[in-house]
């Protein structure tokens, strides 16, 4: 992979192929799976400027800090907890366009504003082994076209 990352001009379906492209070829050359989420952290989060862009791995009975860019995050958060620990126990993606409209939301940051996250699975498709998180600090800015990209990025994983 080249080690500068592309970023489309255009709308976010634009920005996303061009995105996914590049971190399919990164998951081509690379199989260690926190390098990868490293790399994955940061092109989502350069390519869109989002506040808080990262992993939660899954850790016995609780969601473990991964490689992410942004702000100090909370370290660990348990099964069902906040929005990361619903999606993990629910296992799909949930958004959310008002942080403070969503039940045990955990604020890890007052600027974070909407969130989706997107759960991991394995290879076999039948364990959650992680979830890709990410904050914006504008209201209601994530929609079934992230979703659709997101799920399709970490899919690979
Ligand atoms: N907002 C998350 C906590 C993690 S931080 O936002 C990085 C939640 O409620 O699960």
């Amino acid at each position: 992979m080249s080690e500068n990352l592309i970023i489309a001009d255009g709308n976010k379906n634009e920005k996303y192929s061009v995105l996914y492209n590049q971190i399919r070829s990164l998951l081509d050359g690379e199989c260690d799976l926190i390098s990868n989420m490293a790399n994955i952290s940061s092109m989502i989060h350069q390519t869109f400027g989002f506040w808080w862009t990262g992993f939660y791995r899954v850790i016995g009975n609780e969601l473990v800090l991964g490689p992410f860019q942004g702000p100090l995050a909370c370290s660990r958060i348990s099964y069902g907890r906040g929005v990361c620990g619903t999606a993990w126990k629910e296992g799909r993606t949930i958004i959310v366009p008002d942080v403070d409209k969503f039940p045990g939301h955990i604020a890890c940051s007052s600027a974070s504003k909407s969130e989706i996250v997107v759960p991991v699975f394995d290879k076999t498709g039948a364990t959650i082994i992680a979830v890709l998180d990410i904050d914006s600090d504008e209201l209601n800015k994530f929609d079934d076209i992230d979703q659709r990209w997101l799920e399709s990025i970490v899919s690979g994983l």
